[in-house]
């Protein structure tokens, strides 16, 4: 597995890969891996002759400082799982490498609906930040098909915005979400819970099943209400918002219609850790 911090080292290496036609796969990461990162690693590696990982905790989608200094660091270990997994690149750079030439890009691409909603409402500037960092690393890595989870389901959703606002050949592989035995779905961010917190979290996934099981019959404001109830009433877990959605421009649903693909969304603070989670209904 080789290792490179250089963005112009590893276009020119990557360009010279491309030139032997070989399709390259990109999993872009913040690192402290776990396995619903690597399954998007076996997903490139299976559809793709060449996978490139990514690892770099991008300040500009921090909107706040905390989160980012506290984000989980564990480099050693993530280069292992990686090789595990076979990757055959991993891209591990400083932050001059990725924003050395300044900001690009961001304000060709109109997010519209999405960068009002869920998300965005609660952390401002966020998917600003996504779109800079994807599109620097796509233009150094030129990657014929990008890895991106549903786990983050409306990042996958501006990616897939930004791809064709900028016109990336890149196509844009969404993949299912890992969850634990518990059904608490994976997340860098469960290395900052305690066990009992874990335990309490997977109250966040039996919510969603709620909501799954019950919403058509009983409409989505009375099961979000009481799902946000049976969250709230497991300490230490606080719902920030909890909305049911259609899957393509994220817009509220109020009851069950044949004709839509409907989501639900959740963010729920466990303690000081905020987690995110969704699944379709
Ligand atoms: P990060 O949180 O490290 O996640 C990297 C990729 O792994 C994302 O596409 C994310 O959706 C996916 N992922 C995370 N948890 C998952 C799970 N339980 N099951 C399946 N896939 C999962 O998302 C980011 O980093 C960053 O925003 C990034 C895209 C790298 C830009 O900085």
């Amino acid at each position: 597995m080789e290792i490179y911090t250089q963005s112009d080292l590893l276009t020119a290496f990557l360009t010279k890969e491309h030139l032997k036609g070989r399709k390259l796969g990109f999993v872009p990461t913040m690192g402290a891996l776990h396995e619903g990162h690597i399954s998007l690693v076996a997903k490139a590696k299976s559809e793709n002759d060449f996978v490139v990982a990514s690892i770099f905790v991008n300040p500009t989608q921090f909107n706040n400082p905390d989160d980012l200094k506290n984000y989980p660091r564990t480099p050693e270990a993530d280069l292992e799982k990686l090789q595990m997994a076979g990757t055959d690149l991993v891209f591990q750079p400083e932050i001059n490498q990725i924003y050395g030439e300044g900001m690009q890009n961001e304000e060709q691409v109109d997010l519209g609906n999405l960068d009002k909603v869920l998300e965005a409402e609660h952390r401002p500037g966020h998917f600003k930040g996504v779109v800079q960092v994807v599109s620097r690393l796509f233009d150094i890595v030129h990657p014929d098909r990008a890895y991106f989870g549903e786990k983050d389901y409306q990042q996958l959703a501006v990616i897939r915005k930004m791809t064709s606002d900028l016109k990336y050949k890149t196509e844009i592989i969404g993949c299912e979400t890992k969850r634990e035995k518990n059904g608490l779905a994976m997340s860098s961010r469960n290395l900052l819970l305690t066990a009992d917190e874990r335990e309490s979290a997977r109250v966040i996934y039996q919510a969603l099943q709620f909501i799954k099981a019950n919403w058509k019959l009983n409409g989505a404001k009375a099961i979000l209400a009481e799902a946000k109830e049976m969250i709230n009433s497991h300490v230490p877990l606080k719902v920030e918002y909890i909305a049911i959605a259609d899957s393509k421009m994220l817009l509220p649903i109020e009851s069950f219609s044949p004709n839509l693909e409907a989501r639900v969304f959740a963010a729920v603070f466990c303690g000081r850790v905020r987690l995110i989670d969704n699944m379709a209904i």
